[in-house]
């Protein structure tokens, strides 16, 4: 559906891109006229390179928002500060954790996204953001391989989708110090520290 197009258009552009490379180095060196290996539309993106670079833009924006919004604010003791009550209060803005999932569910409600993602957990703070089935399954791979991402072709609902799962670790005082003494966390909640992996961003793509 939505991702294969996706595929294809970005498949077509990659190639293209290549093409057009290898024809100027081509001219470049006296005009080989057979075209270069991988130039054909069919060539595209691997389901896991797209996870990994979308996640890459994710963290990015992420990282952003908290080094040059949120702390920023925070340095030169602004009257705006971050809260999770942003809506209801004045003078503030949305945590990193409520922009990350507002942007997903902009995403997911796109159809033209061909793709969905989301920051999960097993003990997660908003209901909203609780993991099940494989997420769980990749949450407990990327905890016990810290260095690794888990990926993994699964059927919902009679479709098949490609899931990537990346860890989202305790990085600052701030992501533990706020979580740990948070007035949702459940009874069985873990006490986070340094390193440790809180959740997974999960991106899934449609594969049919
Ligand atoms: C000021 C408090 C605060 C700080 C600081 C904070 N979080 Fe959160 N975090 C929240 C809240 C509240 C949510 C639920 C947001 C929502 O509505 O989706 C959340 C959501 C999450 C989730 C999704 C699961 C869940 O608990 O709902 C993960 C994973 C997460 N945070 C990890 C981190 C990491 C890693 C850091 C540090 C880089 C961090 N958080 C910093 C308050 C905080």
């Amino acid at each position: 559906m939505y991702a294969t197009n996706l595929f294809r258009r970005l498949g077509g552009v990659m190639a293209f891109g290549l093409g057009a490379t290898l024809t100027i180095s081509a001219i470049g060196c006296g005009g080989a006229t057979t075209p270069p290996v991988g130039a054909s539309p069919a060539a595209g993106i691997s389901p896991q390179k797209f996870s990994d670079a979308v996640h890459a833009v994710m963290m990015a924006d992420r990282t952003v928002y908290a080094k040059q919004v949120v702390t920023r604010l925070k340095k030169q003791g602004a009257p705006v500060k971050p809260s999770e009550y942003w809506q209801d209060e004045d003078h503030t803005i949305p945590l990193p954790a409520q922009m990350f999932r507002m942007g997903a569910e902009l995403v997911n409600d796109n159809p033209e996204a061909g793709f969905s993602y989301a920051l999960k957990s097993q003990w997660p703070l908003n209901p909203q953001n609780q993991a099940e089935g494989t997420e769980i399954e990749g949450l407990k791979f990327i905890t016990e391989n810290p260095t690794e991402n888990f990926y993994k072709e699964e059927e919902i609902g009679g479709s098949k989708f490609f899931t990537a799962i990346y860890a989202d670790k305790a990085v600052a005082a701030a992501c533990w110090e706020c979580h740990n003494e948070h007035a949702n966390k459940r009874a069985d909640y873990p006490v986070f520290k340094e390193g440790d992996v809180m959740g997974g961003v999960v991106v899934r793509i449609p594969l049919d």
